[in-house]
């Protein structure tokens, strides 16, 4: 089977849903590892109740960015991780983790990209008042949130929609579509490698013109 790592740095309620996929049998993978940048973050707790090994850091007791991933790099490598997934990991990668793991990786973002990257997508999904919005996974590239798309799903916005509401009905929208997606990877209906490729003929096109 697939071996995962999981990032993540709060309640991590997608990690759980991942957790809940492999032990249900919806997912054939294991899950190696948790990467954490908050050691009291919920989803610490979650990963030793589940009996996932964990791995947290604290970002400030380093010199760079850099390091601390060479150091979670190594940790991935000794565990011989094959896909690495991002759930709801609020940190932005260097290219030390991003060019090891590139057509590896995948996050989950809150909002329809490319539209609202970043922090508070649903907040800034209300403010723009759009009348759909969703959740997208896609790979992960050197950009904020702005990898090759994999996989979509949309939800109306409703009058008298706040932050909270929203969130409540997009939480469950990504705890069936997170474990699906890498479910889709590991039985190959996903195929990561022709993604990357017609990915890179896309740049390349840009850049011969
Ligand atoms: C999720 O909604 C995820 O899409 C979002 O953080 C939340 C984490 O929730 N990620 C981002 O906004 C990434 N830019 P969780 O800790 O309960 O899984």
């Amino acid at each position: 089977p697939f071996r995962i790592a999981v990032f993540a740095s709060g309640s991590g309620s997608n990690f759980q849903a991942i957790a809940d996929a492999v032990k249900a049998g919806r997912l054939d993978a294991t899950i190696e590892l948790l990467v954490c940048d908050r050691p009291k973050a919920k989803v610490v707790e979650r990963a030793t109740k589940a009996g996932i090994p964990v791995y947290t850091f604290t970002p400030k007791e380093y010199a760079s960015r850099q390091a601390y991933e060479q150091d979670i790099l190594a940790e991935l490598r000794d565990r011989k991780v094959d896909l690495v997934i991002l759930a709801g990991y609020m940190r932005i990668l260097t290219e030390v983790l991003v060019e090891a793991y590139w057509g590896r990786m995948l996050n989950i973002h809150p909002s329809l990209l490319p539209s609202f990257p970043g922090l508070h997508a649903v907040r800034q999904a209300l403010a723009h008042g759009v009348k759909v919005t969703g959740v997208t996974v896609h790979l992960v590239d050197g950009g904020l949130d702005s990898g090759p798309i994999l996989a979509q799903c949309a939800l109306a916005i409703e009058d008298g929609d706040t932050e909270e509401s929203l969130e409540r009905r997009i939480h469950p929208i990504e705890h069936a579509l997170y474990p699906q997606v890498i479910q889709d990877i590991v039985q190959g209906a996903i195929d990561l490698d022709r993604v990357v490729q017609a990915n890179n003929s896309i740049t390349d096109g840009m850049n011969n013109q």
